[in-house]
């Protein structure tokens, strides 16, 4: 109904639920009807400004009592395809965290149970919304670079290595599918499909545990069985070749999510915790080379992204739900991206290079 508002519901009340009821929840005419978790509300880590929205510790229960028109699902990542199933049977549109899925076959079945239930999907790949990697795409895309020649990407955090940080679902490769490779790997292969507007045609990887353990809460100390750091190779279209590396465990590396790259005419670098800057490298000779950085801020700069009001992940749903048309990040681009983190895996095993199709 046209007037009526989007009745919209979260499940899992960790620490990235907040951003979603955030994004979504603040926007015209949405009502947020219930978050559900199974754990006790009380340790519930989502911010207390939604402690008045309707509880629920069954997530079902949740979707019968208040049939929702979107659903976050905002859980580990083990959870992401049967609550994603749930939802769509309950006839909710999804806005799901990355990755997708733990494997290709569970991403694959979640968009064709989308497709059948003619609802949309949307995964959080929240890179897309940094204004400088939206500028860039813009360059690139206008050809303003030349023809693209290099890239090269690098995401570092430091978080595991840290004493402090306690053992979780996170370091256990049977909730998390993935460690590094996964949680920040799987933004590294969308953001350079999405800067870049190239797509990957074979890959090659190769990844380590070098953290053995981590302790609890109650200072019982666990094995980690996920990777903490990743490196791989890719070959994108028109045969451009893009180098990987991430970790969890660099010191001194809070969150620094980089994408360099060249073109015949320059060299441009986007830094995530620089959403209003980009570096530009140009100048034939190394000794010659001008850098610029913006000192404006790229949101003032008349874009297309600027001027269509920008919309960002996971919110953006929200605008195609209400049949206005948005670029974000769909079930399909979480599926591509869960085909590159699978066949990194396979190429793991083989020792060889993987073709994607
Ligand atoms: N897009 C991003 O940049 C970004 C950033 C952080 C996390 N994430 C993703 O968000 C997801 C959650 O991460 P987080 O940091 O919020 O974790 P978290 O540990 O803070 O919270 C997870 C919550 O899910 C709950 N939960 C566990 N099993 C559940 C189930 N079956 N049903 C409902 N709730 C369940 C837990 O009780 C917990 O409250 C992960 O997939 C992660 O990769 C994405």
């Amino acid at each position: 109904m046209k007037n009526s508002p989007l009745r919209y519901a979260v499940i899992g009340a960790g620490g990235i639920a907040t951003y979603h009821l955030r994004d979504i929840g603040s926007q015209p005419s949405v009502e947020i009807v219930g978050i559900s978790d199974p754990a006790d509300p009380a340790t519930w880590r989502v911010a207390a400004d939604y402690a008045a929205v309707p509880r629920f510790q069954d997530a079902e229960k949740m979707l019968h009592a208040t049939r929702p028109d979107l659903v976050s699902i905002c859980t580990p990542n083990k959870f992401h395809q049967p609550l994603t199933l749930l939802a769509l049977r309950h006839g909710a549109h999804v806005a799901c965290e990355k990755p997708m899925a733990m494997n290709v076959a569970e991403a694959e079945e979640m968009e064709v149970a989308r497709a059948a239930a003619d609802r949309l999907g949307g995964i959080n790949f929240s890179y897309r919304n940094v204004t400088a990697f939206r500028f860039a795409r813009e360059l690139i895309a206008r050809g303003e670079l030349g023809r693209l020649l290099r890239v090269n990407t690098v995401y570092l955090q430091s978080f595991l290595g840290a004493p402090a940080t306690r053992y979780s679902w996170r370091n256990d490769v049977a909730i998390a599918g993935f460690g590094a490779l996964g949680d920040l790997g799987v933004h590294m292969i969308d953001g350079v499909r999405f800067v870049t507007g190239l797509d990957y045609r074979r890959v090659v990887g190769i990844a380590q545990t070098l953290l053995p353990e981590k302790t609890d809460a109650a200072g019982i100390a666990h094995p980690v069985t996920t990777d903490t750091n990743a490196a791989f190779l890719a070959e994108l279209t028109g045969g451009v070749v893009a180098t990987f590396e991430t970790t969890q465990v660099a010191p001194g590396y809070g969150n620094f999510f980089r994408i360099e790259l060249s073109g015949e005419r320059g060299t441009l670098a986007v830094h995530s915790d620089h959403n209003d800057e980009l570096w530009l490298r140009i100048g034939g000779l190394a000794t010659h080379h001008a850098t610029w950085k913006t000192d404006i801020p790229l949101q003032k700069i008349p874009t297309e992204f600027a001027a269509t009001g920008g919309p960002t992940t996971p919110g953006a749903i929200v605008h195609a739900i209400r049949g206005r048309q948005v670029d974000f990040p769909t079930f399909a681009d979480g599926l591509r991206a869960q085909r590159v983190l699978g066949a990194i895996l396979d190429s793991m095993k083989t020792g060889a290079w993987q073709t994607l199709a």
